[in-house]
């Protein structure tokens, strides 16, 4: 099967997969993590086959999804590029991707091996950041019944993934807790520019929310 024919096909399959996915990791944001993914990958110099398939494939079964079972994305996209008749060092090159992206909390270090999978980290990453983030953040937490902000839970940086996961949290905690710190966990330069943009962005918004919340503006 020819590339472009691989990367249609899978478009088809990755949509019909997560079709009414309420949580934020929809087709929707996959196609955002695609488009951004591809336009770093051209400015880094990436193989863009392997961006598009990890762009496309990398929340096929997320974690927060299938009980902490990190095994079964990688072995999804596995099958699937099999089907499709992709040669075996390519589809080990993009399961490795999917099986390194997930962030696991503020202490936890999540390194990429390939440029690929950083291309790819670096778009998952921006999309979980500035007005879209922000949109994110509030869908995801009302998916999980969590408060839109309660003063008397105070942010927590998890040190482990097994803590990061239990966590209840607040979604203006999750600014705390993750997204202010996602700049600084970028890969590439291009990632690291954007991100700074939509991190001032999210800044200025903290900023709003805490006065409105005042009651002073
Ligand atoms: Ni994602």
């Amino acid at each position: 099967m020819i590339k472009e024919d691989v990367i249609s096909m899978t478009k088809v399959y990755v949509r019909k997969t997560l079709e009414g996915e309420g949580s934020g990791h929809d087709w929707q944001h996959i196609q955002r993590v695609y488009a951004m993914a591809v336009k770093i990958g051209k400015e880094e110099k990436a193989d863009l086959f392997i961006v598009e398939l990890g762009a496309l494939l990398h929340d096929i079964a997320d974690w927060k999804f299938t009980m902490g079972d990190e095994s079964v994305a990688p072995r999804l996209a596995r099958e699937w590029l099999s089907t499709c008749r992709v040669d075996e060092s390519t589809i080990d090159r993009v399961t490795a991707i999917i099986k390194e992206i997930s962030f696991k909390g503020a202490g936890v270090a999540t390194p990429m091996s390939s440029l690929e999978g950083q291309v790819v980290q670096d778009g998952d990453r921006l999309d979980a950041l500035g007005a879209i983030g922000i949109a994110r953040c509030f869908a995801y937490g009302g998916y999980k019944g969590r408060e839109i902000h309660n003063p008397e839970i105070v942010p927590t940086s998890h040190t482990s993934f097994e803590q990061y996961k239990a966590s209840k949290g607040t979604g203006i905690n999750h600014f705390y807790e993750k997204l202010l710190l996602l700049k600084d966990r970028m890969n590439t330069e291009t990632g690291k520019k954007m991100a700074l943009e939509r991190h001032q962005f999210m800044e200025k918004y903290l900023d709003q929310f805490h006065a409105e919340y005042r009651a002073e503006r």
